[in-house]
């Protein structure tokens, strides 16, 4: 299932945003072209991904510099060892849907 949450061009290139699916913060990264969602919540020690860095398709963790792939959750670089999870997304005309 899908959940409607906003107007993808919110989210500008290279800037991600957080949104609200089902009562779990998820948060919106915009590459140049496409759009990837995953869990905010940082695996290591729960900071928001969204307050971190996005270069390309690689998010930092603010607090203490773990890095994940935003297109498969994977971890790039500890301390975090466990991946977030990433969402499907689908835009239709110019509504966000997330998947829940
Ligand atoms: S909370 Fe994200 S790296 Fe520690």
């Amino acid at each position: 299932m899908f959940q409607s949450v906003g107007i993808a061009g919110d989210v500008q290139p290279g800037t991600m945003r957080t949104y609200d699916v089902g009562g779990t913060k998820v948060a919106v990264a915009a590459t140049a072209g496409d759009l990837y969602a995953f869990d905010d919540t940082c695996t290591h020690m729960g900071c928001s991904l969204a307050r971190g860095t996005l270069d390309g398709t690689t998010v930092t963790c603010a607090c203490h510099g773990s890095q994940f792939d935003v297109t498969s959750g994977a971890v790039l670089r500890g301390p975090a060892a466990r991946p977030v999870r990433v969402r499907s997304v689908q835009v239709s005309g110019d509504e966000l849907s997330i998947e829940t």
